[in-house]
C-alpha cells in the first residue's frame, strides 16, 4: 500500500460576529487531516473515518469530503480514477468550528496534491463548498474558503464565490471556547427569522464596514465597535447555556469583541494579543467550569496558510 499524501485543514470561525455568510477566519488548530491514495479498484472509496465515533457516512456521496472530491474529480475527468480516502476528524462536529468545511477543503486539496495539482489551491474553492453542502444543504463558503486558503476572508457572493483576503493587524489572537451541548449548522439555520428590519440592516452593515476599515486601518478599537451582531447573535444565543455571561466575562477580561463561532455552540473572542487572548479564555472557561459543562478553549492567532500538505 503506497503512503500517499496526507493534508491537514484548519478549524475556522464563520460569520466573524457581523458577517453572516460571509466572513470567516482560520485558526491554527484544532484542524482535520485527509489522506488520499491511489488504488487499484476504481473510483473513490472512502476507507477509513477516525474520531467520529461512528456518526459520519463512508458512503461517498453522502460524506463532505467524499461530495467534495467527487466532485473534482468529475470536473478533471478522473472520477474512473482508483483513489481510497482516509479522514481523521481531529476535532468536534457539531461545534461551530467548520467541521464538515475542514473535510471538505482538506479533501480537495489532497486529491489535487495526488494527481501532481492540476489545479491551484484557489481553484479548488467551488468543490469544496459543494461538498460542504452536504452538511447543512445551504452553498456558503464562509468556513469552506478560509480551511482552504486561510486568512480572513470576506465572501462578496457566495453564488460566484468572489472572495477577497482581508489584512489582521499584528498581534490579534482568537479566543475560541467549545462548549459540549451539541447544535446542528442545519438546526441553528432553522431558527433564524426571514426577515431583517431596516433599521438592524442599517446597524449592521455599518458594522461590516466598520470591520473592514479597522482592519485595513490596524484600527483595534474601531474593530471592538464594530464586532457587534444584531441580527443573528440575538435569535441564536439561546441555543447556548450561558451565552451573554460568556460574552461578558470576555469583554471585562480585555476582549475586542466576543459572539458565538459560526453556528454555535463555539464562542469565539478577537484579542489585541496572545497574553489577552489567554486571559479572556481562562475567563470564558470558567463559566462553563463553573456550571459543570465540560469544553475546550483553543488560542490561535490567525492562520494564513490554509489547508497545508503534511
Ligand atoms: N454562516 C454559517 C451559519 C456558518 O452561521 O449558519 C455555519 O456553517
Amino acid at each position: 500500500m503506497n503512503a500517499g499524501i496526507k493534508v491537514f485543514a484548519p478549524a475556522t470561525v464563520a460569520n466573524v460576529a457581523v458577517g453572516f455568510d460571509i466572513l470567516g477566519f482560520a485558526l491554527e488548530k484544532p484542524g482535520d487531516e485527509i489522506i488520499a491514495r491511489f488504488s487499484d479498484t476504481p473510483g473513490l472509496k472512502i476507507t477509513k473515518i477516525t474520531g467520529a465515533e461512528g456518526k459520519l457516512p463512508l458512503d461517498v456521496h453522502k460524506n463532505t469530503a467524499g461530495v467534495a472530491a467527487l466532485k473534482l474529480l468529475e470536473y478533471l475527468g478522473e472520477e474512473q480514477r482508483g483513489i481510497e480516502m482516509e479522514i481523521h476528524k481531529k476535532m468536534p462536529f457539531g461545534s461551530g468550528l467548520g467541521s464538515s468545511a475542514a473535510s471538505a477543503a482538506g479533501a480537495v486539496m489532497a486529491v489535487n496534491e495526488l494527481l501532481r495539482r492540476p489545479l491551484d489551491k484557489r481553484a479548488l474553492l467551488p468543490f469544496a463548498v459543494l461538498g460542504e453542502q452536504v452538511a447543512d444543504g445551504a452553498y456558503h463558503a464562509d468556513n469552506v474558503a478560509p480551511s482552504l486558503i486561510g486568512g480572513m476572508i470576506l465572501i462578496r457572493s457566495n453564488e460566484t464565490l468572489d472572495v477577497h483576503r482581508l489584512p489582521v493587524p499584528a498581534g490579534i489572537h482568537a479566543t475560541v471556547v467549545y462548549p459540549h451541548v451539541e447544535i446542528l449548522t442545519k438546526d441553528a439555520r432553522d431558527v433564524l427569522s426571514n426577515t431583517v428590519s431596516l433599521k438592524q440592516c442599517i446597524h449592521q452593515t455599518g458594522n461590516m464596514a466598520g470591520l473592514v476599515v479597522g482592519l485595513y486601518q490596524s484600527d483595534l478599537e474601531l474593530i471592538g465597535r464594530s464586532l457587534n451582531d444584531v441580527i443573528i447573535e440575538p435569535q441564536r444565543a439561546l441555543l447556548i447555556p450561558h451565552f451573554h455571561e460568556v460574552k461578558e466575562r470576555a469583554l471585562k477580561a480585555g476582549a475586542l469583541g466576543c459572539s458565538i463561532s459560526g453556528a454555535g455552540p463555539s464562542i469565539f473572542a478577537l484579542s489585541a494579543n496572545s497574553r489577552v487572548a489567554e486571559e479572556v479564555g481562562q475567563a470564558m472557561k470558567r463559566v462553563f467550569d463553573r456550571a459543570g459543562i465540560r469544553n475546550d478553549l483553543f488560542i490561535s492567532p490567525i492562520n494564513q496558510e490554509g489547508a497545508v500538505k503534511l
